[in-house]
């Protein structure tokens, strides 16, 4: 299990600087988006759902929708890990409540590939 999570955060380390080989597909990962984490969250900016907004979340501030009730936990992660940049977003989908516990959110994208699609998506969503 160890393993798995440092070779994670290993190929997200290799998408924050650039690393072509593991970029992601954002197409494919709009495919999984709108399966998926659309069911909860909207990409329009003021349209919270379940979950809030994810208009413009690569670099967003943690918990700073207005207007959204964040849990507890989710509040707290803010001042330890400030932005959503990709290694956050990686870590935090792998699995969000073993990762932050405490989280509302309990939708896991195990598959460091399909995190990769879905995270290069979320960086077009601006
Ligand atoms: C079953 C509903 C549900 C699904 C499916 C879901 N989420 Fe969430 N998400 C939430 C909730 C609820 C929160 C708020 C968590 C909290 O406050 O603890 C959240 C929070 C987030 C946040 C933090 C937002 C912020 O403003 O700080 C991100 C990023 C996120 N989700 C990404 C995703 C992605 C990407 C997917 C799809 C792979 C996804 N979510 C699927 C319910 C969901």
């Amino acid at each position: 299990m160890k393993r798995l999570t440092v070779t994670g955060i290993a190929l997200a380390t290799g998408l924050a600087f650039g690393g072509s080989a593991w970029a992601g597909d954002a197409a494919v990962g709009k495919a999984i988006f709108d399966k998926t984490c659309a069911n909860c969250h909207s990409t329009e900016a003021g349209v919270n759902k379940v979950g809030p907004t994810l208009f413009d979340i690569v670099d967003r501030p943690i918990a700073s929708v207005q207007g959204y009730e964040y849990s507890k936990k989710m509040r707290a992660v803010r001042k330890q890990w400030k932005v959503w940049n990709s290694q956050h977003l990686d870590a935090y989908l792998t699995n969000p409540r073993q990762v932050l516990h405490g989280v509302k959110m309990f939708f896991a994208v195990p598959d460091a590939k399909d995190r990769a699609d879905v995270i290069a998506y979320l960086n077009t969503l601006k």
